[in-house]
This record gives structure tokens, C-alpha cells and sequence, in this order.
């Protein structure tokens, strides 16, 4: 699977599913589930890493992650599903160079084909044209931007026409700085529509409704690992208490009382 495919998939109405992966079993996992795309996603530092936030993840985490993710990949290259990992927070916004250094490490340092970054600001833009230029692959984000939760929340975004104006106009401009695709997160659903048809690149929602070109989630959330879930995504099964109970009734069986050792018997007495 290549970037480019995802915009064959637009194009051709097949719908693209994306779903996140940490280390190598997740990305097994998700492998194995048949998504076309794995997002190693900054939500990493809050599954695996157990951050609040996405903010604290640094770009050699990602790295160590995204290596894990791609190393549990154990179909046919051919087969594998897209793999794209996210340029975390102040690794694209001090200064060109930078972000075209750490998208580059982390596209050196693992076999990720893209990244994605947060955000439409000028500066954002100019960071994506130049990757772009650059040979990099990049997936935008709009909607709500966990990396900038200290400013904008968790609440869905885009809820008034003036916003829903400005966002509409934000993917014109990923899409002209050169994103093959861009997630569109908690936005009202008619907008998620509106932005669909108003660009040629696959947006794929999240909490954005059904009318977008695909759909990503959270693995840990889907799996219902999570101690708590984003009122979007719904679990599909409870895993953290499968999870416990096998792992309590295996701590049960190694609890079960075993007899005494016994006591070996006397060596013989030696003959003079
Ligand atoms: O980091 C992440 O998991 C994401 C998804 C919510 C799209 O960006």
C-alpha cells in the first residue's frame, strides 16, 4: 500500500480504514484485522506511555515505537498495510529545517512512509510544502488537535458557520501545500461532508461523522483498554476485564496449595 493508493480509494468510493498501533503486537494485531493503513499515532503517550497528554512524547519514542510497529509486520511488503507515524509536538514548529530533520529521521530510522502533523497555520503549510518538496509524504490533521488541548480542549470543534468557514478553507490549503490525505477529527458530521467534497485528497474522520472518505480509531479505545474513551468511540469489546481474568484465574492456579516437598531419603551407610 502507497500514499498514493488512498487517493485511488476516493476516487473509486472504497473506503479507507485506518487504525492506530504502538509496539509490534498492536501492529500485528492490526495487521491481521486487514486495515489499510496503521497510524502510529502521538496517542501513543497516553496508551503506552502514560502520559495525560500527548505533549511529553519526544521524537525518539516515536521512532523506538515506530520501529516496533513495522517490525510486527510480517506480511508480504505488497500486503503490508501504509504505515505513517506522527511528527510530535515542537519536533515541526521550530523552523524548517528542523521539521524536514525530524520527519526525515524518523522516515530514515524506520520503515514509516509518511508522517502526519496538526494544524493548518501558515507556518504548518510551509512546513508541509517543504516535506513535501523534500519527498516526504505527509498527512494533515484538522479538527480538534490533541497536541494543542492547552488552547482548544477536547470539544468538538468547528461547532459555528465562521469556524466551519475557516476549517473548510484549512483543507483547501492542506490539500494545495501538498497532503495526500488528512484526518478530520470531532467535527460536526455536515461539515466532515461538505470538507469531503470540497478536496481531492481522502479525509478520514474521526468522531467526524459517516460522510468522510474513511474512518480511523484508536486501537486501545476500540479494544476498551482504556480506563476512558472519547464520547466518539465506542469500544467493541471489553478488553481490560478479558485481560484480567485471564490473567487472574492463571495468578489463581499458581496460588493452589501444593504438597509439602517431600524429604529425600537418607544416603545409605557406607560399608567399612
Ligand atoms: O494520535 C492519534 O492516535 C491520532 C488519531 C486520533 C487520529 O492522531
Amino acid at each position: 500500500m502507497r500514499a498514493s493508493d488512498l487517493i485511488r480509494f476516493k476516487q473509486t468510493g472504497q473506503p479507507i480504514t485506518m487504525l492506530t498501533a504502538w509496539d509490534a503486537i498492536s501492529a500485528s494485531l492490526v495487521e491481521d484485522a486487514g486495515a489499510d493503513v496503521v497510524l502510529v499515532g502521538d496517542s501513543l503517550a497516553m496508551v503506552s506511555l502514560g502520559h495525560s497528554t500527548t505533549l511529553p512524547v519526544t521524537l525518539e519514542q516515536m521512532v523506538l515505537h515506530t520501529q516496533a510497529v513495522c517490525r510486527g509486520l510480517s506480511k508480504p511488503l505488497a500486503e503490508q498495510p501504509l504505515v505513517i507515524t506522527d511528527l510530535p509536538f515542537l519536533s515541526y514548529q521550530c523552523g524548517l529545517d528542523r521539521a524536514v530533520a525530524a520527519a526525515g529521521t524518523l522516515l530514515k530510522q524506520t520503515d514509516a512512509a509518511g508522517v502526519k502533523l496538526e494544524g493548518a497555520e501558515p507556518e504548518v503549510l510551509a512546513v508541509i510544502e517543504r516535506l513535501v518538496r523534500t519527498g516526504i509524504p505527509v498527512m494533515g490533521h484538522l479538527g480538534l488537535l490533541p497536541q494543542a488541548v492547552h488552547s482548544l480542549g477536547y470539544r468538538r470543534q468547528a461547532r459555528d458557520p465562521r469556524s466551519q468557514e475557516r476549517l473548510l478553507m484549512q483543507a483547501v490549503e492542506l490539500e494545495s501545500a501538498g497532503c495526500f490525505a488528512m484526518v478530520l477529527e470531532h467535527v460536526p458530521a455536515e461539515l466532515a461532508g461538505q470538507v469531503r467534497r470540497h478536496v481531492t485528497i481522502p479525509v478520514i474522520g474521526i468522531g467526524a461523522g459517516d460522510n468522510c472518505d474513511g474512518q480511523v480509531s484508536v486501537t486501545a479505545d476500540l479494544l476498551g483498554l482504556t480506563h476512558s474513551q472519547p464520547p466518539f468511540s465506542r469500544a467493541r469489546m471489553d478488553g481490560r476485564s478479558l485481560a484480567i481474568k485471564a490473567l487472574r484465574s492463571w495468578l489463581d492456579d499458581q496460588r493452589q496449595p501444593s504438597p509439602p516437598p517431600t524429604t529425600p531419603p537418607a544416603p545409605p551407610e557406607p560399608h567399612c
